[in-house]
């Protein structure tokens, strides 16, 4: 807070009373204030996962609509604020619009209550949330376009400033991760693909049980089988998919999962003392490492003996 004080930060979004209190003591005790939005909880069903569903209710997520009309109150008597917004995020891959104008209807609903309430709001924050094309056969989540125009015959008529959050829509499908195949395996019924990528570099099947497209880097032509796409760590959740219909594969090749430019990198550990794999920037026939591979001194040189260890 201290820190974003002193920067001039545009907005804080508050997103809890106790926040709002410590705000308001920081603020003051350097004189400053602080612009504030609350992000409010619309109670929503985002109909996307549930661990990356933040606007119902029973989220952690933001202030309760009903809680709305009293903490707006209350932060505008608090000396080192002053509030000037009404902020949203409602989840995150969202495919449906549906949710969103849901939300946002009961954000101007909210707004024109603060504004009757004396309450000088002229910011909306939105959120990000608006999800990507996964599985390009079946998945065609709403374009930028149809997204903006819904919010702008939602919100428009309030005058407000709109800011977005965008994420994943920015540079989800601008990343892929290239791994190599280790061994192909015969199962009792299946066929497993063994990559040397593994849940610690992509976490987003095993924690979301996410869908990636996989694609073999070299363009074969002839039949495909099925396969379970796994990388070595020892968990049965280190699976990147089941049943993916992909050529005859051998130890050596590579193979590409798609749409790993968001909440990969990012999301990744050092899980099992494996160490974070490089980022290559490539443009056109060009390209660059721009997060190089460290080394295991790097991993295991963060630990150190207790001064009183023999
Ligand atoms: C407050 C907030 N805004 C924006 C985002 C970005 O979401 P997305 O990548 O789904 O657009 C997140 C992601 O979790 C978030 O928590």
């Amino acid at each position: 807070m201290h820190f974003a004080l002193e920067q001039g930060i545009f907005q804080f979004n508050v997103e809890s009373e106790p926040e709002l209190h410590q705000l308001s003591a920081v603020a003051s005790h350097m004189g400053k204030t602080a612009a504030i939005a609350f992000r409010i909880n619309p109670d929503v069903d985002a109909k996307t996962h549930a661990k990356i569903s933040t606007g119902k209710s029973e989220n952690k997520f933001g202030i309760p609509l009903s809680r709305a009309r009293d903490i707006y109150e209350t932060a505008a008597k608090l000396p080192g604020i002053r509030v000037q917004g009404v902020d949203l995020h409602i989840g995150s891959q969202l495919t449906d619009l549906a949710p969103f104008a849901e939300a946002f209807q009961r954000i101007v609903t909210l707004v024109e209550d603060l504004r009757a309430d004396g309450h000088d709001i002229s910011v909306i924050d939105l959120g990000g949330g608006l999800g990507i094309p996964y599985d390009r056969e079946s998945s065609k989540p709403p374009l930028p376009t149809e997204y903006g125009q819904m919010a702008k015959r939602i919100i428009g008529h309030l005058g407000c400033k709109i800011i977005i959050e965008p994420g994943r829509l920015l540079v989800g499908n601008a990343g892929i991760l290239v791994s190599k195949v280790i061994y192909v395996k015969q199962g009792e019924n299946r066929k497993f693909l063994i990559i040397d990528a593994a849940m610690n570099d992509l976490v987003r099947p095993s924690m979301y049980d996410a869908y990636h497209e996989i694609v073999a880097v070299k363009e074969h032509e002839g039949p495909t089988s099925p396969y379970d796409i796994v990388g070595p760590v020892c968990e049965t959740g280190d699976t990147f998919a089941r049943d993916r219909d992909l050529p005859d594969l051998s130890a050596g090749d590579l193979v590409a999962i798609r749409s790993a430019g968001a909440y990969g990198a990012v999301m990744s550990s050092t899980y099992n003392t494996r160490r974070l794999i490089p980022e290559v920037l490539v443009k056109g026939g060009k390209y660059a490492i721009i997060r190089a591979r460290p080394t295991y001194e790097d991993i295991i040189g963060l630990d150190e003996l207790a001064e009183w260890q023999d």
